[in-house]
């Protein structure tokens, strides 16, 4: 015989399955979740298709469907009435998200609640910390005092992991520092220490209204150029006492992924972000795509490595998966 018969394991569905390498599980998906100050709203965000913007006095309902489906952990992300420069509102012990957390704790207590440790969608420049009003940059030092106050207070609220996404330096040893003095030293960090400075968040700052008001996040989030510079975040994120990482975006940065999967014991969590989110569901729409392009973008994130996965399709996913269609 003079060639290879790979065609022997693909003959039949069962025996497709049977040598199948890399599954999607509900276990695997994380599902974000918009709740807005203002009472009484759920509204589509327009940019994000079958995503919404929800108000506390709905989220009940909105907690139901996702627990009923059998999804194990949300990400919530607040909306709040009242900006400032500061973004007080994200250390707001009766704050936006603290709120959600508290109900959803006490609606469904073994749904894992993570909350995202930043100040973006409280300050009024749409910065992730506080500005130095002389270089009209984020004031790395200054910002950290802040993102403590956060986490604590979210740890208050009874979040399960706290998940900071503001890429200042330093931020996972002075949060691990405030969470363990504060008695928190049970609640683990899962560190967004991997994001890029991407345009693929474009219809997450619709939804979240925290466009920056001025200039960019590149003086904090990565350059999308730069793999190297992964591993460095991955090297002091976990000697400063990360417990997951997460790395985003996603579908543009297997190769990352894949690069922290092969150096790195942690759990790793890759956040689908919102504009990978919408240009499926637009070519969808259109007609350009078939609905299961979302099952094959999926297994490529696991496929590169990825343990969960932070997606607006999780729902969907879900659906899928109880019918027994993946
Ligand atoms: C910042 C944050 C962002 C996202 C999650 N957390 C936006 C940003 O850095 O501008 C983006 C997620 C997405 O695009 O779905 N708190």
């Amino acid at each position: 015989m003079k060639f290879d018969r790979h065609r022997r394991l693909r003959k039949s569905e069962f025996m497709r399955d049977l040598v199948r390498e890399t599954s999607l599980r509900k276990d695997d998906l994380i599902y974000p979740i918009f709740v807005v100050e203002r009472d009484n709203v759920k509204k589509e965000i327009p940019s994000m298709k079958g995503v919404y913007q929800i108000s506390l006095n709905l989220l009940e309902e909105e907690l139901k469907e996702v627990y009923e489906l059998g999804i194990k952990s949300v990400i919530f992300f607040g909306v709040p009435n009242h900006k400032d420069d500061v973004g007080s509102g994200a250390y707001d012990e009766n704050g936006i998200v603290q709120e959600a957390c508290k109900l959803s704790k006490k609606l469904y207590p073994d749904l894992i609640v993570i909350l995202d440790t930043c100040l973006c969608e409280y300050t009024d420049h749409g910065h992730c910390g506080v500005i130095d009003p002389n270089t009209k940059d984020v004031d790395n030092d200054k910002t950290l005092p802040l993102l403590i106050e956060t986490a604590v207070s979210q740890a208050k609220a009874g979040a399960d992991i706290i998940a900071p996404s503001n890429m200042m330096d330093g931020f996972v040893t002075e949060i691990r520092k405030g969470l363990d003095d504060a008695g928190f030293y049970h609640v683990p960090i899962m560190s967004y220490g991997i994001k890029y400075a991407s345009k693929f968040y474009g219809p997450f700052r619709d939804a979240a209204e925290s466009t920056p008001s001025f200039g960019d996040r590149r003086t904090y989030q990565m350059d999308p150029a730069n793999r190297l510079e992964a591993l460095r975040e991955l090297e002091s994120d976990t000697r400063e006492g990360a417990d997951m990482m997460i790395v985003k975006p996603a579908l543009s940065y297997l190769d990352i992924i894949r690069d922290v999967r092969n150096n790195s014991n942690l759990p790793i969590i890759a956040y689908n972000v919102s504009g990978e989110y919408s240009m499926t569901v637009n070519a969808i729409e259109q007609g350009l795509l078939d609905e299961e392009v979302i099952v094959e973008q999926m297994l490529s994130i696991k496929r590169a490595g990825a343990d969960m996965i932070i997606t607006y399709f999780a729902k969907d996913l879900c659906k899928k998966i109880n019918e027994g269609a993946i």
